[in-house]
Order: structure tokens, then sequence, then C-alpha cells
């Protein structure tokens, strides 16, 4: 399988390494837009071609395959590009500005008869696939509550680069982080609709210069304009089909503790489960709670390291070469993408939405 990575950042680098690690895939092209990345990243891994535009990497001969992992604004028209050229698409997350672009996306892959997937590679990681084996083994009976976070004090993309720019990255650590909370948050819920969203954006932090990430590798230099126009932190109270609700919470600046954290708890009719994971450790701390005859009950469970980009990078080359591309359009994506413009739109006209109910159906 002839494959090319669109987007050398830090995601970009994940696919490349990746997809260097399966048998049988050949890496034959890069694009991105920095020389000397591009130089040692070619010198790195032998890749024969590389490009400084995108639309020079579709053209390569023999190509049936793209990673894009360029900033979000470009997702959709790189992505649709690729589809309509009959090539397979694996994009970086969130898979666009917004819904509307999400289901251009969509529309394109099922013209095209082409797989659309989208790397949301924590859900894939062991713990995460491990509290949802325990809840489905009915560890916690019916789930009803969840709250599920990623939390940052100072942890805002460089200011000046994309990521801080509404029009280039489509908002702030709701649509960048909050998105892969929302996606292991349903997935841990067993994938329920979301009915109403009721969300709160903030960017006090943000705009006053505190919070910035001195550690952040972005691969793209800012253009030296420092802009910020989007929020430093989110929070929404989701109603759930099932009768259930999510509480989300992102930020990329608040005055919490040091660091990055990520996780979830949930609450079930037989038990509860807490999951925590402390600056990108390989493995978070698992708990589940219930009770044995009146009497509290906590047992801590061990999981595998596991997920990361090799397991979506993974998925999608098993997926293109088995052939059976149902359900691998993006509809999935494109529906947090629709819920992600609701919270949005909640938060800005300052009362709960209600998401449309054809949209629902429409998603895998
Ligand atoms: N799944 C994850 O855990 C994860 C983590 C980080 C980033 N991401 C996502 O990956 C994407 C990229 O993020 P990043 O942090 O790597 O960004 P980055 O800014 O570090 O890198 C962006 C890359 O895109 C390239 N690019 C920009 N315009 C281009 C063009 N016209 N033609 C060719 N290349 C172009 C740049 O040259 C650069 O190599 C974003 O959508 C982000 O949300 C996902």
């Amino acid at each position: 399988m002839k494959v090319g990575v669109v987007g050398l950042g830090w995601a970009g680098q994940q696919h490349i390494d990746a997809y260097r690690e399966i048998d049988g895939v050949e890496l034959i092209g890069i694009a991105g837009l920095e020389d000397e990345v591009r130089a040692e990243l070619v010198a790195e891994h032998s890749v024969p071609n590389d490009f400084a535009r995108w639309e020079d990497l579709l053209e390569l001969e023999g190509l049936e395959a793209v990673s894009i992992a360029v900033p979000t604004f470009l997702h959709a028209p790189i992505a649709v590009a690729a589809l309509e050229r009959g090539l397979h698409v694996l994009s970086e997350k969130p898979i666009a500005l917004n819904g509307e672009q999400a289901g251009a996306m969509v529309s394109a892959a099922r013209s095209a008869g082409r797989v659309l997937d989208v790397a949301f590679n924590h859900r894939r990681r062991g713990d995460v696939q491990r509290l949802r084996q325990e809840i489905d083994a009915g560890r916690l009976g019916r789930t009803y509550y969840a709250k599920a976070w990623w939390l940052r004090r100072t942890g805002i993309p460089k200011a000046g680069s994309w990521f801080t720019r509404s029009e280039l990255a489509g908002g702030g650590p709701l649509v960048d982080i909050g998105v892969h909370v929302l996606d292991y948050a349903l997935f841990l819920l067993g994938n329920p609709g979301v009915r109403t969203v009721s969300a709160s954006t903030y960017d006090l932090l943000g705009t006053n210069g505190f919070g910035t990430s001195e550690t952040s590798n972005k691969t793209s230099a800012g253009d030296g304009v420092e802009r910020f126009d989007v929020e430093d932190l989110a929070t929404v109270f989701m109603r759930l089909d099932d009768g259930g609700t999510l509480l989300l919470e992102a930020s990329w600046a608040a005055h919490r503790a040091d660091g990055d954290q990520f996780g979830a708890t949930l609450y079930g009719t037989e038990g509860g489960a807490e999951w925590y994971v402390d600056d990108y450790i390989d493995v978070g701390s698992l708990k589940l709670f219930g009770d044995h005859e009146g009497t509290a009950t906590a047992e801590s469970i061990e999981a595998e390291p596991g997920g990361k980009h090799l397991a979506v990078v993974q998925e999608f080359v098993d997926t293109v070469r088995s052939g059976d591309w149902q359900g691998h359009d993006g509809a999935g994506a494109a529906q947090l993408a629709r819920i992600v413009d609701a919270c949005y739109e909640s938060a800005r006209e300052r009362r709960e939405v209600t998401l449309d109910a054809a949209s629902i159906l429409n998603a895998s």
C-alpha cells in the first residue's frame, strides 16, 4: 500500500512513524512547508518524494492513501481533493473547522467509495479500552452520568500560531482537546446520541497573555501576529438520548494544578469508575467502585499501554486492505463536529441548543 503524509508537525510525524512500522506499507511522499524538516524526514525515512505543497503530493503516481495532519482549516479542502482523486484518507482530528465542512468530507467519501477515517487515538488507549471492557461486562450496570475533562494550566499552543485563531482552528480547547474527550466519553458510555448541549466558553486568561505553553512544539512558525480569538476554557452540560448526562470540560489555561491531565468519572446503577491520566503517562490510574453487601468496594484495574497513533494508522491500513469500508466514511467524526458547533452556538447565545435529529440519524 503506497501512502503519503501531508503536514510534518508533531501529528504528521506520528503518522510517518506509524506507517514505517507496518509491513507492506510504503511511504512514497510527504508534504509540508518547512524545507529543513522535510529534508530531515526524507533522510531519516528514505522517502522518495517530497513537496512543499499538498496539491503536488496528491498528484503522485501510484499514491493510494494519504494522512492529513495540517492546520484544521486545511483538512476539508485536502480531504475532498484526495477523495475525488480516489485516495483513501486518514485525517487528523478535529475532522474539520465545523460540521458543514465535515459533512462535505463525508459526502465526498461516500461518492468516491473510499475510506475516510479520523485520528481519535485516545479512545484506543489501553486504559480506555480496558474500562470499556469492564463496562461491557456489566461492572457499572447502566451508566447514566459521566464527567470527562482535559485540563491544562498553561497549555495554549504558541501565541501567533494557527491554533489560537478561530478561522484557522475552528475554536480553542473545546475543538482541539475537548473533541478527544467527547469522543472517548461517548465511546465509554456506549455511543448514545447527544440530544442537547448547554455550554459556556471563556477567554479571560488567554487574551491577557496568561497560559502560553513554552514547551509547545508546533512546527509551523507563527507569522508574528499575536492573535488570540478563541476560548481558553469551555464547560458543557449534555443531555443524552438514553436519558443520561455528560459534563465535559476542556482548558488550555486555568489557575489550577500545573501540568496536563485528562480523564473521566462514570456513574452507573451497579458501580462507578474513575480514570485519570497525568501528563500523558502511558497507562493512567483506573479504579472501579461498587458495593458488596452494604460495604463500599474500590478496585484498581491494571491496563496495558496502547493506543496512540500506531493503533489508529494500523486500523486505517487494515480497513483499506480489507475492502470492507462500511462505516468508514467519517460520519461519526462529523457528528462530533456538529455537537461542537452546537456547543459554540450555545455559548454564544447563552442558551441550551437541541441537536437536530436528522443529523443524529445520519451519523454511524
Ligand atoms: N490526534 C492527536 O493527538 C493530535 C495531536 C496534535 C495535533 N493534532 C492535529 O493535527 C493537526 C496538525 O497539528 P500539529 O500540532 O502537527 O501542527 P503544526 O503546526 O505543528 O504542523 C502543521 C504542518 O502542516 C503543514 N502545512 C501547513 N500548510 C500547508 C500546506 N498548504 N501544504 C502543505 N503542508 C502545510 C506545515 O508546514 C506543518 O508541517 C491539527 O489538526 C491538530 O488538531 C492531533
